[in-house]
Order: structure tokens, then sequence, then C-alpha cells
């Protein structure tokens, strides 16, 4: 297991993604309360390498310079939500860059629709976390400013390209669970199995 789940504020979700033999780790959209995913770094005795924004949002970067001030982690966040982040982002991937985190792999897919340059990562090809792009059952607004529900459905299908054994990891607890495979999602949540825009934009 390299990741922990680790619920904030009202209903949001931080990550961490760690390495064991290295015990380098990464904290995944440290907001509302960014001590709590650090304290999750500090029991398990890692050295918090990135600070990795699934998109601008306060809500998932709220945190984000108070960590970079206590630790020297790098920020990372696409070029395109990087310009609306605050804090200033260290490091801007696109589609398909890689973050190595010790031994871990984190594969950078961009699936906007929720912001512009929203990105999901693919963790040691297990776990796809999905920022504000999809949860369990559902997928993220797209009526804020950026959204834009055509990108979002041509992000929905990408993910729906995805293995059906990866674990989807949202930004929020939206979801009866927290988590579930990537198969079920694509057999029970009506934003994936929308065939066209059209049948999207009436859910
Ligand atoms: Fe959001």
């Amino acid at each position: 297991m390299a990741l922990e789940q680790i619920r904030v504020g009202q209903d949001n979700f931080s990550y961490v993604i760690y390495c064991e033999r290295t015990k380098k780790a990464a904290i995944v959209d440290p907001g509302f309360d960014g001590s709590v995913p650090m304290k999750a770094v500090s029991d398990r005795g890692l050295s918090l390498e990135y600070i990795i924004n699934t998109h601008h949002h306060g809500d998932h970067t709220s945190d984000n310079q108070k960590l970079k001030d206590a630790t020297g982690a790098r920020i990372v966040a696409s070029k395109i939500e990087s310009r609306r982040i605050g804090s200033g982002v260290d490091l801007e991937v696109e589609n398909g860059d890689t973050l190595q985190i010790g031994d871990v792999e984190v594969k950078i897919l961009l699936t906007p629709g929720h912001t512009e340059g929203g990105i999901s990562l693919i963790v040691d090809s297990a776990f796809l976390i999905t920022g504000d792009t999809m949860f369990i059952g559902d997928c993220g607004r797209c009526d804020l400013p950026g959204g834009d529900i055509k990108v979002m459905f041509t992000s929905l299908q990408r993910i729906k390209g995805l293995s059906d054994d990866l674990i989807v990891y949202p930004g929020h607890d939206y979801g009866p669970i927290p988590h579930d495979a990537l198969g079920n999602q694509k057999r029970t949540n009506k934003v994936l199995m929308a065939k066209s825009l059209e049948e999207l934009s009436k859910i």
C-alpha cells in the first residue's frame, strides 16, 4: 500500500503517496488543514518531497505554502492550474509526465472539465486519484469558471479507457463509499455510463 486517504474539512480528501523503502512521500491536495496529512507523513517517518495539486481550488491548495515552508517540498501542478494557484508552483507538469517518489511512479493524466487544467494521478498503475474530475458515482461540477462539460466528457472518456483494476480515489467524499474499483464505476457511475455529450448534459 503506497497510498493513504485522509478526510479533511467537511468532505474533502487529501492523500499521502509514499515509498516504504526510501521513506519519500508526496501529499496530494492539502486543503483545509494540511497538518492532518502532514501528521500521517511524520507518523510514518517519511520525508515530504512533493505537494501535488489536482487543481487550483482553495479546498485543494490552501495549505500548500505552510507545508512547503515546514518541509521544503516542491509544489507540483499542471501549467494551466499553476497560474491560478496563489503560492508559487515549483514544477509544472503535462499529460504523460511521471513523477518518481522513491520507488513509486506517479503518472500525470490531464483531465480538465471541472477546471481548465485539472489533473488525475495514476499511482503505481494501481490507484487513480481523480481530484474533482470524478467522484464515486458522479463527476465534478462544470459550471464554475474554467469548467466545461464538453471538455469534461472527453476527460471522462479518457478515464473510461483506463484499466478496470485501478482503484478510484476522488477529491471529495460524495459517494456511498470512499473509493471504488474503476471497473465497478464504469458499470454504475452515471457520468461514465453516458455515451454522448448530450447524455451527460441531461444528468
Ligand atoms: Fe474543485
